[in-house]
């Protein structure tokens, strides 16, 4: 039909790399990731930590990818084949760990809401336990007690318990992506440490084996981050020589750093903006290392545990431009993606770049780009500098969402009764000598159909 995708100019998605022309049978709204670049994160983060602190210490480093940040199966698969650990918030997202084959020891168990049935799962995964109140302390006691009369979950216990530590610094981003501070519902504050250390310590089927933090999401300073790292490791030097505990095994820094949503935008000629410099796993990895040393016990790993900056650029979501309107001063492109598909700007005020596909040979307008639903805060870009589309009869005029590879999928709604899109990778398929010798699509997730979002309603 004439909703099927056809541009001959290619996708954009690493810069000087324009991707072969593309014909599919998919429609639009489509989510198309560069597996390449999913790999090249991935293996930056790893490298990163094994140079600046596995070699140079002697502590070993483990990258744990936060299925939150995008739970698309062939992502997890990727990252897992090339040694990634994961960090979980629910049983669902266990569940879907297990089935790629993650094993629990390389498993952190998250969350500051843990439903009984989800603490008695990742004890029998042998998951770490990221301890974040006292309630889940208690909890997770009351569950290890019954599960340790089984003979055959021997191998279970002692149960491994991290504590979420809540340090009282503001990671300076968005609000509702701050996640330290007393506003803030995560983790445990100072003054209660000493009260659950010694509840584990009555019981010998739990063991402390660890500390987390995560300051917050979109990080793009590396400051207060510094100050973080610094003041957990004294907290940890202290309590460990306070509560006589002679080992702890792991440390987990969290995640959260920010990625350069608008580095197209700066880039181009018409921008006056200087682009900034964002840190990099590189530069995070340097600021761990600055503080490590100063760990009294050096027995122990170093984890941290991002999302976005694994994945969020890995991703652009293919739009088609549906029709132009004016109201008062106002220009609108009207396309078919909308915050079902990317929310980010509507939650957060986020800014994701956006740019035609095919560049159009016509002046520059400003124009709000928003999709078909029926909100107002229905929209993907405000005020953007763009061609005004002049020949609109063909229906293939298409536009990209860009760096959506974070938090867009994953939060995507059913909203509307709108049908989640598919999903594509472009894979590089290499000949002998290496050189690449074309791109190809696969599909990772069928578009959904109304089938598929009526299946669990009883009257369909
Ligand atoms: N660890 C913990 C405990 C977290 O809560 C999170 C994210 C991460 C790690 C990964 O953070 P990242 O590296 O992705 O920044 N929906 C929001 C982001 C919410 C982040 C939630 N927690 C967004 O679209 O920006």
């Amino acid at each position: 039909s004439n909703d099927e995708i056809d541009f001959s100019k290619g996708v954009f998605m690493e810069e000087g790399n324009k991707l072969v022309p593309f014909k599919s049978q998919l429609t639009t709204p489509l989510y198309v990731y560069s597996k390449k670049r999913l790999l090249t994160n991935f293996l930056n983060y790893k490298k990163s930590f094994q140079r600046e602190i596995t070699h140079k210490f002697g502590i070993d480093t483990n990258i744990s990818y936060s299925i939150k940040a995008n739970f698309n199966p062939s992502i997890l698969k990727l990252f897992h084949q090339n040694g990634c650990w994961a960090s979980l918030v629910n049983k669902n997202e266990l569940l879907l760990a297990q089935k790629i084959g993650i094993k629990g020891e390389n498993l952190i168990f998250n969350g500051n809401g843990k439903k009984l049935i989800e603490i008695e799962l990742a004890i029998k995964n042998k998951c770490f336990l990221n301890i974040d109140s006292w309630f889940n302390l208690n909890d997770t006691i009351k569950i290890a007690k019954k599960l340790r009369q089984n003979e055959s979950l021997k191998s279970c216990f002692p149960v491994r318990l991290l504590l979420r530590i809540n340090q009282n610094e503001n990671a300076n981003v968005h609000q509702y992506l701050n996640t330290s501070g007393d506003e803030c519902k995560f983790g445990i504050r100072d003054d209660q440490i000493d009260e659950l250390i010694n509840i584990i310590k009555a019981n010998d089927f739990v063991q402390l084996s660890g500390f987390h933090s995560h300051l917050g999401s979109t990080i793009k300073t590396l400051d207060i981050y510094n100050e973080c790292v610094k003041n957990l490791i004294q907290l940890i030097n202290s309590t460990i020589e306070k509560h006589n505990i002679e080992t702890i095994e792991l440390i987990n820094f969290g995640g959260g750093l920010g990625i350069n949503y608008e580095k197209f935008a700066s880039r181009t000629s018409m921008s006056s903006k200087p682009e900034i410099e964002f840190p990099t796993p590189s530069d995070l990895a340097k600021v761990i290392a600055a503080h490590v040393t100063k760990l009294k016990n050096l027995n122990v790993k170093i984890v941290v545990e991002p999302g976005r900056s694994l994945v969020g650029d890995s991703c652009i979501l293919l739009t088609k431009l549906l029709g132009l309107k004016k109201n008062g001063n106002k220009n609108f492109l009207v396309v078919d993606s909308s915050m079902c598909e990317c929310i980010r700007p509507c939650l957060y005020s986020a800014y994701h770049h956006i740019e035609y596909l095919e560049p159009l040979s016509s002046t520059n307008e400003l124009f709000d780009i928003v999709g078909p639903v029926c909100e107002s805060g229905d929209f993907l870009g405000k005020d953007r500098l763009l061609q005004i589309p002049k020949n609109l009869n063909d229906n293939h005029v298409y536009l990209a969402i860009m760096d959506v590879g974070a938090y867009c999928s994953s939060m995507a709604l059913n909203y509307n009764i709108h049908t989640k899109p598919a999903e594509v990778f472009i894979e590089e398929i290499h000949d002998t000598n290496e050189k690449i010798t074309k791109n190809e699509y696969f599909l990772t997730r069928n578009p959904e159909s109304l089938e598929d979002v009526m299946a669990c309603f009883t009257e369909f």
